[in-house]
């Protein structure tokens, strides 16, 4: 009944063309010389070019760091990399611009330049001792929600698997949300990120770790995403579709940072690890599986989510209504194109299951606000489901 509640957020500045504000932004924060970390497609949509200009408008030294890395989750000598162009150019602030796995890379080479030692030594909660350099964070795509999140996600070559380095000293210092950064992202990564927003709205809404500040932002990013979600990826130079997934993704990431995703997240691991899939791609395969299976102990919450995605629950049953939640999460995800089970991904091969169970158990950081307890062979029969 009475809960114990934390709520933490960078410094946000949202609007259209706010990425005029970075250079004044990367001032307050103390540049001097920043380093810029990018990706190749945005240095083609020309973003890269007005972020430089605007940065050097206020007399800051600018080196631009561009990964063109293809797989979808970085590996962690990435981060190596550009924490050593970093080390050697001694900047005041780093700056990250690009979509979530840039993001990520920015995150996690800032802390790298005051704690010691290698990505590797940070994966689980809260290891990071000391806050980084600076960091300016502006997304440009919809979704992970990485520029308010103590979060950053990376693929261990040793085992294959994503995983998380979760510390609140990787909060960034200020996000800078412009929807026109995103107007060129391509159909498919915009459903892909767009569904991992609409998760990191709707995970957390159902796990143990809910609070009704997270709750009341949930709902609404809920509302927002599975209205807009489509609009977005159907004609990407929609300007309201993109203002009102930038507005949802950047609220379910500030309840992804303060209430935590849960089963779908640990169960995509293992698998987008393996095939290398897009996360918000891997999640949908899993999430029908995934809600139906924790439904008997949020059923009350499942309605709630009906009725935000606008589903009419009147003289509904409770059993009814909360499979109206279900039945509205598969249209949104089958109507951007996306998979609702594995096989729809193309994933045929069941005999890896039981290794994907082990290996998801093992995320409890994720699983221990599961509303349903969840053994391995629980995560093997939703697995099974999901095919
Ligand atoms: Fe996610």
């Amino acid at each position: 009944m009475y809960q114990l509640i934390q709520f933490k957020t960078p410094s946000i500045i949202f609007g259209m063309d706010t990425i005029s504000q970075i250079g004044q932004e990367a001032k307050k924060l103390g540049a001097g010389r920043a380093l810029l970390v990018t990706g190749p497609r945005i240095e083609a949509a020309g973003i890269l070019e007005k972020a430089v200009s605007f940065l050097k408008k206020e007399s800051i030294l600018v080196e631009v760091a561009v990964e063109d890395r293809d797989t979808p989750e970085p590996a962690t000598t990435v981060v190596e990399e550009v924490a050593e162009i970093a080390r050697k150019g001694s900047f005041d602030v780093i700056v990250g611009l690009g979509g979530g796995s840039i993001l990520d890379v920015a995150k996690m080479a800032s802390a790298l330049l005051t704690n010691p030692g290698k990505t590797r030594d940070y994966f689980g909660k809260e290891k990071v001792s000391k806050r980084g350099k600076p960091t300016l964070i502006v997304p440009t795509t919809s979704g992970t929600g990485a520029e308010v999140t103590k979060h950053a996600i990376f693929l261990d070559r040793e085992s294959n698997v994503k995983k998380a380095v979760a510390s609140t000293n990787l909060l960034p210092d200020v996000a800078i949300v412009d929807p026109m950064l995103t107007v060129s992202c391509p159909p498919s990564v915009t459903a892909s990120a767009g569904i991992d927003a609409f998760l990191h709205a709707a995970e957390p809404f159902l796990s143990k770790n809910a609070n009704p500040m997270t709750d009341a932002m949930a709902l609404e990013a809920i509302s927002i995403t599975s209205r807009w979600l489509g609009p977005a990826v159907a004609e990407g130079e929609d300007l309201e579709a993109r203002y009102s997934m930038s507005l949802g993704s950047v609220m379910s990431g500030i309840v992804l940072n303060n209430s935590g995703t849960s089963l779908v997240h640990a169960m995509a691991y293992p698998v987008g690890g393996e095939y290398h899939t897009p996360h918000g791609v891997t999640l949908s395969a899993l999430v029908i599986a995934c809600f139906d299976y924790i439904r008997i102990a949020k059923q009350e919450k499942m309605v709630r989510l009906a009725q935000a995605m606008g589903e009419p629950v009147g003289g509904l049953s409770p059993r009814e209504a909360s499979a109206r939640a279900l039945d509205a999460i598969r249209y949104l995800i089958q109507s951007v194109g996306l998979p609702v089970c594995l096989k729809d991904l193309g994933i045929t091969d069941r005999t890896k299951i039981a290794r994907w169970a082990v290996e998801a158990h093992k995320e409890q950081r994720l699983l221990s606000r599961s509303p349903r307890k969840l053994s391995v062979e629980d995560i093997q029969k939703i697995y099974e489901n999901a095919f």
